[in-house]
């Protein structure tokens, strides 16, 4: 009796320390590991593995229903980072079964199912979609992994947070389950047990494959007839697919003994592959008399003739190519001289997963991942760097060359809060052509290996506290121009045979300019930003404004520096636009997208408009658009000169505009200012017209401004007219297309109905909108009055123009001062810019033709009788129309 009491603890003890070969067996969310005694499988803790997400137990009631399997009682949440990823060491090459299990038993209380994406290092394994509560799902795929560990990651895609209970390596033969590419998915939970009335995995199966029973989706079998026998797993002899003789002493045969046994399926996609495994055995001894013979068709070709299984032998036969098509059909059909019908006794179905996205090349990943330890950063770095590109690490960029490896090519760290030396595992990115590391608190040597990047075009070691000289390697190659350094601010750094011990100089400032033609232009360029650094901090924006007026002579070849430089000196902090703003003491203006305040930066009066949350919300490219917008310079633009994007604080600041806008002065409001006389309204409706045009041709990707109207027509000290408020508008991608799809936003009544009715925004949107303002410039009439039928500003001069009378459509406070075929012709080019066919309606540099034409007539007649106009605002005519940054 003892003797068998210790060979139970025995068999137990071995259990537990006896390392399952081939098994790895996460229990995700748990302390610690255990051994599930009815599975004989032991799990581990999920620690090991990741770094990130939360702890979860799913909850009392779940876990009484789920009470004999442990694994599915806790999990781990992600509810922060995009991605996140398992590492989980494997030996490289090898064939595993790979298996993931989600339980999400309310875990958090929510009663909120979500839904996520899972990926295979680079590439995408399926969507997670988690139906009930109360039900496990799996995905399981046989992959060989090209490296010696394999990132499982969840991708939040904003539908719940991600989860994950359990995950699951079995080490598989490699000659079984071959594919010449991809992986192999288990499809729709394929894998049956045929005959057997409930499901099976290990110990009963030796590679712990799930055999489902007779539940869905394995039911689908109509008129089959079950078989058991008993057969022990000496007495069978297996393929090297092991099914193991549990699985094997089921198996179903039609009840119609002279019908087939058929399986078909209509596959999602015509052009998804499939690998198909059947099994097959004699499970009764057949007697002298009998035979079981039958052929075995797929989609009504022959796969095998005069196939008889033979007893307690196991088969496994598969076509040995992938199979696609509308409808897959296998057919087993008994032959003439059989006297027993066709029998099977397991299948399986996998999908070809495609496994496009090579990794990141290893030498990179190494390196990169001993930077991201060394500086102990905490940035949402997880999975594979440069794949998929989708989800390309932040502060990264790579290449990708057909099949081979991406590598990574450009590293920004800058102000991340470095500190230390600058880390030596960067001399393993030796693709790197980009290398931005200014604004942090680095310290030490300016290393030499920096000089042995070989691709290396931008080095910014700006703003730390780098000491010693600069490698002479490095200082030779931006004398060359094939690099462009920036060093300044590190007060202990010298240039290189120059350090003299007791005058430490402050500043060295080295911008060398990868075109030598430019080099003496920049040089000056540099210098006057020196000066202007040493300024106070709020004094930043003229520097930037005077380097854009430079750089305008040159915009090509110093695009590249200036992206590097440029941006952060027009990127204000929050606390700085407190300090301009006064703590926003003066509002000056509020729109849809936020409240805009009187602020100042150096005594130039600026306008600051704070973005609200909802606009905020919305537009999550913010500083993309912004960084563009800031390049685009026209005198009929409102300049914006910078912004502000700390977290939800974002903002927008322009130029300061003394005259208010163009709807104000129609409106009268200005009762001490005269209304616009006709000239003036012509040049208002030019100017405004100059500024749309360039953004529709002058600048690429060309802009659209989505908010044309009255109200953001602004005015400066000289009445010069500008468009403001482009701040948020829309690019159009430089592919070609011509339009985008969003959102419709705008302002009611100069919102193109076509735009509105398709969703497709275009430049003639803009056009349609210009129509409105300049109908609203003519007849000084509210855009929308009356019903909505006839209210609209278009639909009721179209019944004026009808009666022919111009001085009943044109604004009665002119009193008739205007010559009436200037206002025919800016009536028509109006019409023109609403039609409700975008094709009719006019290009913005023809609607400039026709004005400035309208402008020319009615010029001549002042010129006549000067004096009869109210010209008592003086308008800068002369200067031309030409835009100057064409
Ligand atoms: C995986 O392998 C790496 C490198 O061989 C090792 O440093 C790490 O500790 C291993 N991880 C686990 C969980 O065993
Ligand atoms: C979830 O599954 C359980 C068990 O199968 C079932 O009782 C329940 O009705 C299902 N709930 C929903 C919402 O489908
Ligand atoms: C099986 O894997 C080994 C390495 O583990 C490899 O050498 C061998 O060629 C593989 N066999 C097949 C059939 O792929
Ligand atoms: C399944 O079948 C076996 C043998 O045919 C039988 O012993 C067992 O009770 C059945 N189990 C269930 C759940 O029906
Ligand atoms: C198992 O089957 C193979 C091939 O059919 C045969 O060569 C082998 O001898 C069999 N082994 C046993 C133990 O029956
Ligand atoms: C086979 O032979 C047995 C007797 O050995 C007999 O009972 C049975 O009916 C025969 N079956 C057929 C299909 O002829
Ligand atoms: C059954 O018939 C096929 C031809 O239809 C023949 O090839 C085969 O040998 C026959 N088998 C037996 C056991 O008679
Ligand atoms: C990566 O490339 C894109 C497009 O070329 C660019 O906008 C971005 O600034 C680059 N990122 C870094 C870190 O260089
Ligand atoms: C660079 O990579 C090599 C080979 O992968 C490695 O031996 C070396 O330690 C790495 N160097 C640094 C500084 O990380």
């Amino acid at each position: 009796m003892w003797m068998s009491f210790y060979v139970a603890v025995l068999a137990v003890l071995l259990i537990q320390a006896h390392a399952q070969p081939g098994f790895i067996s996460i229990n995700c969310g748990s302390q610690d590991g255990y051994t599930d005694q009815s599975l004989q499988i032991n799990y581990v803790s999920d620690a090991d593995f990741i770094n990130t997400g939360v702890n979860g137990k799913i909850s009392s009631e779940e876990n009484s229903r789920h009470n004999t399997q442990r694994q599915l009682w806790t999990l781990r949440s992600f509810p922060e980072g995009k991605r996140n990823c398992y590492k989980i060491n494997v030996t490289r090459a090898s064939k595993y079964l790979i298996r993931t299990t989600f339980l999400y038993g309310n875990y958090d209380g929510q009663n909120n199912t979500p839904q996520f994406d899972l990926l295979i290092g680079p590439n995408h394994w399926g969507t997670v979609t988690i139906q009930n509560e109360s039900i496990t799902q799996t995905n399981e795929i046989i992959h060989v992994p090209s490296m010696d560990y394999v990132q499982i990651c969840l991708v939040d895609t904003d539908s719940g947070i991600p989860f994950i209970t359990a995950i699951e390596f079995r080490t598989l033969k490699n000659d079984t389950y071959v594919t010449p590419f991809g992986s192999l998915e288990l499809y729709n939970y394929l894998r049956c047990d045929l005959g057997s009335n409930t499901s099976y995995r290990h110990p009963f199966d030796v590679y712990d494959r799930v055999w489902y029973g007779p539940y869905y989706p394995c039911n689908f079998g109509k008129n089959w007839k079950p078989l058991s026998a008993s057969i022990s797993d000496d007495s069978l002899n297996q393929t090297d697919y092991k099914q193991g003789a549990t699985i094997m002493s089921t198996a179903v045969e039609p009840e119609n003994d002279s019908s087939p046994l058929v399986i078909s399926w209509e596959p999602q996609k015509e052009t998804d592959k499939f690998y198909v495994y059947m099994y097959f055995t004699e499970i009764h001894l057949l007697t002298t008399n009998e035979t079981r013979i039958f052929n075995i068709m797929l989609n009504d070709e022959s796969l095998v003739q005069n196939f008889s299984p033979r007893y307690h032998i196991a088969h496994t036969i598969n076509p040995t190519a992938a199979i696609s098509g509308k409808e897959i059909k296998f057919s087993l059909e008994r032959t003439g001289n059989s006297t027993l019908p066709p029998i099977i006794s397991a299948i399986e179905i996998y999908r070809v997963i495609d496994s496009q996205n090579p990794e990141t090349f290893q030498g990179d990943v190494d390196a990169i991942t001993s930077i991201k330890s060394a500086y102990g950063m905490e940035r949402d770095w997880e999975g594979d760097p440069c794949s998929p590109a989708a989800y390309l690490w932040d502060g990264l960029n790579c290449t990708y060359l057909g099949n081979e490896f991406p590598r990574i090519t450009a590293l920004n760290l800058s102000s991340s809060g470095l500190s230390g030396k600058i880390d030596s595992s960067i001399s393993n990115l030796t693709m790197l052509e980009k290398l931005d590391l200014s604004n942090n608190n680095l310290n030490g040597d300016v290393p030499d290996f920096l000089s042995q990047l070989q691709h290396l075009k931008i080095l910014n070691l700006e703003k730390n506290d780098l000491s010693g000289s600069i490698p002479s390697a490095l200082v030779e190659k931006s004398r060359k121009g094939s690099l462009s350094l920036s060093v300044g601010e590190n007060p202990y750094l010298c240039e290189s045979g120059q350090c003299n011990e007791k005058e430490k100089k402050n500043t060295v400032i080295l911008i060398v300019a990868s075109i030598c033609g430019v080099l003496i232009l920049l040089i000056a360029v540099a210098i006057l930003w020196i000066i202007k650094r040493k300024k106070s901090k709020v004094e930043k924006f003229t520097d930037s404004v005077a380097l854009n007026h430079q750089s305008d002579f040159s915009e090509k070849s110093t695009e590249k520096d200036n992206s590097f430089q440029q941006g952060k000196s027009q990127m204000y902090s929050y606390y700085d636009v407190l300090y301009i703003t006064n703590n926003f003491k003066r509002i000056i203006g509020k729109g849809g997208f936020g409240t805009v305040y009187l602020g100042f930066i150096d005594d130039t009066p600026v306008a600051v408009k704070m973005l609200s949350s909802s606009a905020v919300h919305g537009y999550q490219q913010f500083q993309a658009e912004v960084k563009l917008l800031l390049r685009v310079h026209h005198k009929n633009l409102t300049s914006l000169i910078g912004y502000c994007n700390e977290g939800t604080n974002k903002g927008l600041i322009y130029e300061y505009m003394a005259n208010g806008n163009l709807h104000e002065h129609l409106s009268g409001k200005y009762s001490e200012s005269p209304l616009l006389s006709w000239k003036d309204r012509l040049r208002v409706a030019l100017d405004a017209a100059l500024g749309l045009e360039y953004l529709q041709t002058g600048c690429k990707p060309p802009i659209i401004h989505r908010d044309v109207k009255s109200t953001n027509i602004l005015l400066d000290e000289h009445f010069q007219a500008k468009l403001s408020d482009f701040g948020l508008s829309k690019v159009v991608p430089d592919d070609g297309g011509s339009y985008v799809s969003t959102v419709v936003a705008g302002t009611f009544g100069y919102l193109d109905p076509h735009y509105h009715s398709s969703n497709r925004l275009t430049q003639k949107s803009d056009v349609y909108s210009f129509g409105v303002v300049l109908l609203e410039i003519i007849t000084n009439q509210p855009v929308m009055a009356g019903n909505e039928e006839t209210g609209h500003i278009s639909e009721r001069v179209n019944l004026m123009i009808s009666k022919g009378d111009i001085r009943a459509i044109v604004d009665s406070s002119l009193e008739g001062n205007f010559d009436i075929n200037s206002a025919w012709k800016a009536v028509e080019i109006a019409m023109a810019c609403v039609s409700p066919n975008p094709n009719e309606r006019p290009m913005m540099s023809a609607v400039v033709i026709e004005l400035q034409e309208a402008l020319a007539t009615e010029l001549a007649r002042t010129n006549h009788d000067s004096g009869a106009s109210i010209a008592s605002i003086s308008v800068k005519v002369d200067t031309g129309y030409m835009p100057l940054a064409r």
